[in-house]
C-alpha cells in the first residue's frame, strides 16, 4: 500500500517495515493529541466565553484528573521508548554471519571493497536475502551512508570505523545518499545499491574478479614488514596475530579490549595507545604510510587468520567468549609442547 504513496520510500529490507510501523504510530498518536487539544480549545472557548452579568467561577485542582493525565502519557511514552529501543537494537546489531563489505568515503565519492575482492565506486552490488555488514571509514570529513529503502543511516567518520548492516529483500536499484553535509559536492555524493538475484550476483562477481581482500592484505602485511615482528611462532618481537581477531586482548595499561576492526586500525596508526601486555613499545606508527584501502585489506587479512573468523560482536557475551578462549589456549599449548 505504502509503495504507491510517494511520501514513503520503498520498503526493501525487513527493518523498513518496523521503522515505518513505529513512525506511523508516532504520527497517529501526535496527530490525535493535536486534534484533541484543538477541539478542546475551541470547545472551552465557546463554553466559558464571557457573558454579561455572569461571574467567572474559579475551578480548583482535581487529583484524579491530574493523575489520569500524567499516567496515560507516561504509559504511552514508555511504550514508544521500549518499541523504539527494540527497533534500534535490531537495526544496530549485525547478525554474526553477515558478509563484510568495506566502505571508504571521501569528498565526494563512495569507494566499496568486497571481501571477495571486487571494488566499486558509488555502487554496491549485493544478492537478495544476504546479511551485509558495512565497515566504513572516511578519508577526510564526516559523511553519512544513507539508504532510504533499507531505512538505515550511519555517520562515516575519519580515523575510525563505524558499522551498519542490512538485508535486502527485493531485487532492484536503490538510492544511496550522503546524509551529512560534507562540502561543495555533498549533494552529488550519491550512488546505487544494486540488489540482484543470487545467480545474477554470482555472474557479476565472476566478471569482477581481483582476488580476495585478505590476500591483498597478506601482501601488504609482508610489504610493510609487519610479518618480521608479528611472527606465527612465539619468537616474534610483536604478538602473534593468528586467532586474535574478535577475542579479548590484555593491554599493557591494564585494560582488556576486544580485537575488532577499530582495534586493528588504531594498532596500526597509533600502536602506543593500545600496546599488548608483555610486549615492548617498539612498533612504529604507520600513519601516512598506509592508505585506508590498505588498512581495510590488513583488517581483512587479520580476520582471515583468526580461527573461526567470527565477526566481532561488541555484544559478545562472556559465555560465548570463554569457550573460544579455552580452545585457543589449548591449541597454543599443544603447539608449544
Ligand atoms: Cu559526503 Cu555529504
Amino acid at each position: 500500500m505504502l509503495n504507491n504513496f510517494p511520501l514513503w520510500p520503498e520498503q526493501a529490507s525487513p527493518i523498513a517495515h518496523r521503522v515505518d510501523a513505529l513512525y506511523i504510530f508516532l504520527l497517529v498518536v501526535t496527530g490525535m493529541m493535536a486534534l484533541l487539544i484543538c477541539v478542546l480549545v475551541i470547545f472551552f472557548a465557546a463554553k466559558f466565553r464571557h457573558r454579561p452579568g455572569v461571574r467567572a467561577e474559579q475551578i480548583e485542582g482535581s487529583n484524579p484528573l491530574e493523575v489520569t493525565w500524567s499516567v496515560i502519557p507516561f504509559v504511552v511514552f514508555m511504550a514508544i521508548f521500549a518499541w523504539g529501543a527494540i527497533v534500534y537494537f535490531k537495526e544496530r546489531t549485525p547478525p554474526a554471519d553477515a558478509t563484510d563489505v568495506y566502505v571508504v568515503a571521501k569528498q565526494w565519492m563512495w569507494k566499496v571493497e568486497h571481501a571477495e575482492g571486487q571494488r566499486e565506486i558509488n555502487e554496491l552490488h549485493v544478492p537478495v536475502g544476504r546479511d551485509v555488514r558495512l565497515i566504513m571509514t572516511s578519508q577526510d570529513v564526516i559523511h553519512s551512508f544513507y539508504i532510504p529503502a533499507f531505512r538505515i543511516k550511519q555517520d562515516v567518520l575519519p580515523g575510525r570505523y563505524t558499522v551498519e548492516w542490512f538485508r535486502a529483500t527485493k531485487p532492484g536499484v536503490y538510492h544511496l545518499f550522503c546524509a551529512e553535509y560534507c562540502g561543495t559536492l555533498h549533494s552529488g555524493m550519491v550512488g546505487s545499491i544494486v540488489v540482484q538475484q543470487p545467480a545474477d550476483y554470482e555472474a557479476w562477481v565472476k566478471g569482477n574478479h581481483s582476488g580476495p581482500l585478505s590476500v591483498s592484505g597478506e601482501r601488504v602485511f609482508a610489504e610493510l614488514g609487519c610479518s618480521t615482528c608479528h611472527r606465527t611462532d612465539q619468537q616474534g618481537r610483536g604478538p602473534n596475530l593468528e586467532g586474535v581477531f574478535g577475542k579479548p586482548v590484555q593491554l599493557a595499561d591494564g585494560r582488556t579490549v576486544t580485537a575488532d576492526e577499530n582495534y586493528v586500525r588504531s594498532s596500526i596508526l597509533d600502536p602506543g595507545a593500545s600496546r599488548v601486555k608483555g610486549f615492548p613499545p617498539i612498533m612504529p606508527t604507520f600513519q601516512g604510510l598506509v592508505t585506508d584501502e590498505q588498512i581495510n585489506e590488513l583488517v581483512a587479512y587479520i580476520k582471515s587468520i583468526s580461527m573461526n573468523q567470527a565477526p566481532p560482536n561488541a555484544k559478545t557475551s562472556a559465555s560465548v567468549t570463554a569457550p573460544q578462549l579455552r580452545d585457543k589456549d589449548q591449541s597454543t599449548g599443544s603447539q608449544v609442547q
